[in-house]
């Protein structure tokens, strides 16, 4: 029933290095939840005077405008999560969305364990993270339909985040008195929250004085096969070897026309009844998604398991060129059928849980809410591209080269017949038209990048471009993977991500110290003062 396109269930990060489950399609970019190292249900004490402050996971609402070009059309209810652990008055607004996902399981970005209560321990901030609009229970409709889906755009969360800071009273002593005029905010996010967090910086300069944007996407690509770019790079060499080989194989024999050897490379990895040929050698890219779950602390991972899984033979590893087709592809089989599609599609059938075509199924169809593959569809299919297929032919590619992204733009329509006539064609142009892509240029934004990062060509670390680390806009690469130094944890496991997060503390501190209220006479919005 999972398709194409449907992301893994909210896990703690804890668990992201336990089979996943149900990773079937593009991946969306997304931090992961920090690992849940003591309840947030429990009570917080206030850093300073020791007073009891209400639990981490308590709820609050946010009026937010339905449309911010229309504010006649009413508000809807944004749910979100805040505390002031470590707030004393003047101190930073430390805000943060998750971006495409139900935020409940994401509290942990309200305490040290994150950079964002690092921030707030340091500053004396108080940290909130704000549910995005369309995720979760943050919905202006009561469903998810095309024309519910109306006021879902991404200037419209930029918008939200502006409104939400210059509008909320926060719970806590003082907090209707802290609006962007009279306190510092700062706003930090990750991955897709990461690039709404620069584009904000460049759309709304006067609402953010601060923001910190991680493994940030700020550049919308359609066909963006460059996300295996860096699996395919820092994979174990004798792995990308293998699965350049096995992929190789399956082009090979699913273009042959030979429906005797097709049936019998579809029975090898318990395929047989997919229907279509770039389903079958589409759904292997799920063992390549499961790079996004690795962590500086990697032991025990999906990923790696998959490759010792081809690598090791009889307790001995495969030299740098791999064992050859031979053995990897029945190895990759033997590993897929015996665990990995368990794992993928539960008791699912193959067809039901890899198939792409079949638009009765309730995964192109279901317009309930707390549907974050669908709301994230919405936004890939118009907005940013993104799309997650084969490598151009010049390039050698770990992923099938049947694979394309008319899939995608098929798939777009299957989900959204109202909206797409024929194929989708997403306006990544008009993103980067509009909020700068690569080029972007704000003041006191640090970014912060990871080199093994799948969404990395996607960053201002790219390498495609040339944009410089400034002192206004530090750009701090380590060897992290994505989103890695947002997670406290991962500073202690890895030094250059520790240096990172570090850089991170040490210019805020300094931009801190320069702000003053509006009316003061600083300036501290828009321009270029790079
Ligand atoms: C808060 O608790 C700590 C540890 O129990 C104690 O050392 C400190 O004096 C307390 N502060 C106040 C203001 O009560
Ligand atoms: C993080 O905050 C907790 C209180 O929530 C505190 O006990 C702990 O010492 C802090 N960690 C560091 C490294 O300061
Ligand atoms: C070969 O594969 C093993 C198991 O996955 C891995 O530990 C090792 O680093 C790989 N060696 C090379 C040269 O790629
Ligand atoms: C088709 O594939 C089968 C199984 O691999 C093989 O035995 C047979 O020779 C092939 N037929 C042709 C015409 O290549
Ligand atoms: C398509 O999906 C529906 C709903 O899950 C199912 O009943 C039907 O058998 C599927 N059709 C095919 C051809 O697999």
């Amino acid at each position: 029933m999972r398709l194409a396109f449907s992301l893994l269930a909210l896990a703690p990060l804890a668990l992201a290095r336990l089979p996943d489950g149900r990773l079937h399609g593009n991946r969306p970019p997304r931090p992961l939840p920090p690992s849940v190292l003591a309840p947030d249900s429990t009570q917080v004490v206030h850093a300073s005077t020791n007073a009891t402050l209400p639990p981490l996971d308590t709820i609050y609402y946010f009026d937010q405008l339905i449309d911010h070009r229309n504010p006649s059309l009413g508000t809807f209810k944004q749910r979100y999560w805040s505390t002031w652990e470590f707030y004393e008055p003047g101190g930073p607004i430390v805000l943060s969305t998750p971006g495409e996902a139900n935020a409940a399981p994401y509290t942990g970005y309200l305490t040290n364990r994150t950079i964002n209560g690092q921030i707030a321990q340091q500053q004396k901030g108080a940290t909130i993270v704000l549910e995005h609009r369309y995720f979760g229970l943050s919905n202006p409709f009561s469903d998810l339909s095309v024309a519910s889906l109306k006021y879902h755009t991404v200037q419209q969360a930029i918008d939200d985040l502006a409104y939400f800071a210059d509008n909320v009273k926060l719970p806590m002593p003082g907090g209707d008195q802290v609006p962007p005029s009279k306190a510092p905010w700062i706003l930090i996010g990750g991955s897709y929250s990461g690039a709404l967090t620069a584009f904000t910086k460049i759309n709304k300069p006067d609402s953010f004085y601060i923001g910190y944007a991680s493994s940030a996407v700020v550049e919308s690509i359609t066909n963006f096969w460059a996300y295996f770019e860096p699996v395919r790079q820092y994979m174990p060499k004798n792995c990308s070897s293998d699965v350049e080989a096995v992929v190789a194989h399956f082009d090979r024999v699913l273009t042959s026309g030979n429906n005797t050897a097709i049936a019998e490379l579809k029975h090898l990895y318990g395929m047989d009844d997919v229907v279509h040929a770039d389903d079958v050698s589409g759904a292997l890219r799920n063992n390549l998604w499961n790079w996004q779950d690795l962590d500086a602390d990697s032991g025990g991972s999906v990923f790696y398991d998959f490759c010792d899984a081809i690598e090791v033979k009889d307790g001995v590893s495969a030299p740098a060129s791999g064992w050859g087709l031979e053995h990897a592809l029945t190895a990759w089989g033997t590993y897929w059928t015996s665990t990995y599609m368990q794992t993928l599609c539960g008791g699912d059938g193959a067809e039901d849980c890899l198939g792409t075509y079949n638009t009765t199924q309730s995964f192109w169809t279901d317009t309930s809410l707390d549907n974050p593959e669908r709301s994230w569809m919405w936004l890939v299919c118009n907005e940013f591209g993104f799309f997650q297929d084969t490598a151009p032919p010049y390039q050698p590619s770990i992923v099938s080269r049947i694979v394309t992204i008319s899939g995608d733009e098929r798939q777009c329509q299957q989900m959204f017949p109202e909206a797409f006539k024929g194929p989708a064609n997403p306006k990544a142009w008009k993103t980067n038209a509009e909020y700068d892509g690569w080029f972007l240029r704000a003041n006191r934004l640090f970014i912060a990048n990871g080199v093994r990062d799948p969404w990395r060509y996607a960053t201002v670390s790219s390498g495609f471009v040339d944009i410089p680390s400034t002192p206004q806009q530090p750009i701090a690469v380590g060897d992290g993977f994505h989103c890695s130094d947002l997670i406290t944890r991962n500073g202690a496991v890895d030094p250059t991500i520790l240096k990172v997060q570090q850089s991170s503390l040490s210019h805020i501190k300094k931009w801190l110290a320069e702000w003053k209220p509006a009316g003061s006479g600083h300036y501290y919005g828009r321009g270029n003062e790079l």
